[in-house]
């Protein structure tokens, strides 16, 4: 049995976490994403512990998570396969400064400002429960995650 393969077939759409430390800014794609609760509106995030994003959340506290658009698959590439400690993934990128100074992309379906209020270190990754603080939609269709177009020889 293809383990990997049989998470692959659980619903993901794809997302990008945004990230500060000082004056830099970082980019991450992420599918390990789900809602929470509702009060308070709290999202969860799962991300390698050895990601540059999980020392910047850790180290600040807070987030900014974007649900991108169908047609924002080169975003999601960008900044799915390069470590922000090797390239400044935010070079070059359409963004502004939200809430604490978080780096948000525009045309997004959802941005969110989030704060952490967990941490759970589990084996691999590490899961952010993290409560909405303040957030804006748009009507654009969201990305579904396809491992085929993103990770193609697996
Ligand atoms: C479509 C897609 C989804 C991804 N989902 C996740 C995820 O949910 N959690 C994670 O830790 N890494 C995920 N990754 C991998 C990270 O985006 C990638 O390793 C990135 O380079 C880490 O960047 P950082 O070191 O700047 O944090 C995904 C990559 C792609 C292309």
């Amino acid at each position: 049995m293809d383990k990997m393969k049989c998470m692959d077939k659980i619903p993901q759409g794809v997302f990008l976490v945004g990230t500060k430390m000082g004056n830099n800014y970082n980019f991450m794609t992420a599918a390990f994403v789900t809602q929470i609760s509702f009060n308070p509106c709290s999202v969860g995030v799962s991300i390698a512990n050895a990601h540059y994003t999980s020392e910047l959340i850790k180290a600040e506290g807070y987030f900014s998570l974007m649900v991108l658009a169908e047609d924002q698959g080169l975003e999601a590439k960008k900044c799915g396969y390069l470590s922000g400690r090797k390239a400044d993934k935010a070079k070059g990128m359409n963004y502004y400064l939200a809430e604490h100074n978080l780096p948000v992309i525009p045309n997004t379906t959802t941005t969110m400002i989030c704060k952490v209020k967990k941490t759970i270190i589990y084996e691999d990754h590490t899961f952010f429960i993290a409560e909405i603080e303040s957030g804006e939609y748009s009507e654009e269709e969201p990305m579904i995650y396809d491992s085929n177009i993103f990770f193609p020889s697996k």
